[in-house]
């Protein structure tokens, strides 16, 4: 088996990036979202994206030509699945939700398409028995923004078959990124991990009152020569996703540290959920 075609469920922050991403790498490419509006916005970033770098001169013309033609945004899941080899999931960071997705999916996709979430942290052990193909459900977890980002986690969990990770790591490398392979399911992968230390701690000092959200990104910038601030990446990320993360780690622990930290669920109560929205820690709006 070889993977040709492959189908991203949802067009949001992540989605959107993913499909033309793998659509510039000549993999023929179907994205669907539920809201048709964020349908709409993936297609215009597409075009403009694609335009900006035939302007830059880091395309050509026929390039993103093949890539568009590449590259179809469709309404509905079914159509979108109908003869996918690899299936990308990047809906909401909702472990029922996403159960009850890959349930669908195991219904109408062909038996040998693979199926991978996005997932930041949700391990595909957690959703593959919602399924009949346990053996083809994994982790493909993508970086922000996803057209930039070079590395792709890929977890092989202990139902997952050494096939299915062959396919899901070659798959990235012909999408032109770095993928690493994680032997063992853990929660937050490798860079979540390392990242989830620094997140807390600038937090935990924001909410201490110790510095402004400012500062703390300015010294992890030029004291540790991070490229960008925590408070920087969490509007990249989205503090909605900073938020359902956390209480999905809360409920599954118990354990009151692994709560949200105040200031994210003020900002996420506020709907201040960062660049998406105009407004994060920073003001977007023009
Ligand atoms: P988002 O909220 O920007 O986009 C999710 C999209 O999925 C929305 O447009 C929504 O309308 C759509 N959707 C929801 N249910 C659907 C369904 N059943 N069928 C089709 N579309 C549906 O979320 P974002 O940030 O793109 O995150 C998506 C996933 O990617 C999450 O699992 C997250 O953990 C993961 N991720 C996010 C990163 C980030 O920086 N935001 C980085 C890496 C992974």
């Amino acid at each position: 088996m070889e993977i040709r075609k492959i189908t991203v469920i949802g067009a949001g922050n992540m989605g959107h990036q993913i499909a033309l991403c793998a659509a510039m790498s000549g993999f023929q490419v179907k994205c669907t979202d539920t809201n048709p509006d964020i349908l709409a916005k993936a297609i215009a970033f597409a075009d403009n994206y694609l335009k900006e770098r035939i302007i830059k001169g880091k395309l050509s013309e026929e390039a993103a030509n093949k890539a568009l033609g590449n590259l179809a945004f469709v309404p509905t899941i079914e159509e979108a699945v109908v003869e996918a080899d690899l299936v990308i999931e990047a809906i909401i960071e909702k472990l029922e939700v996403k159960r009850e997705l890959f349930s669908q999916l195991d219904k109408i996709c062909p038996a040998h398409t693979i199926l991978a979430t996005n997932s930041s942290y949700i391990v595909s052990s957690k959703i593959a028995d919602a399924t009949n193909r346990p053996e083809k459900v994994c982790n493909m977890h993508f970086f922000n923004p996803a057209l930039v980002m070079k590395l792709v986690e890929v977890v092989q969990g202990p139902h997952v078959s050494e096939e299915t990770v062959n396919l899901v790591m070659n798959a990235a490398k012909e999408m032109n990124k770095t993928p690493v392979l994680l032997h063992k399911e853990i929660y937050g992968f490798l860079v979540n991990r390392l990242l989830q230390a620094t997140r807390q701690e600038a937090l935990k000092l924001l909410d201490m009152g110790v510095a402004s959200f400012e500062d703390i990104d300015t010294a992890a910038k030029n004291g540790l020569g991070y490229p960008m601030g925590p408070f920087q990446l969490l509007d990249l990320t989205g503090l909605d996703l900073a938020y359902h993360v956390g209480m999905e780690k809360y409920e599954e622990s118990g354990d009151p540290a692994d709560r949200p930290s105040p200031t994210v669920v003020e900002k996420f109560t506020k709907g201040e959920w960062g660049k998406k929205v105009g407004k994060g820690f920073y003001d977007y709006e023009q």
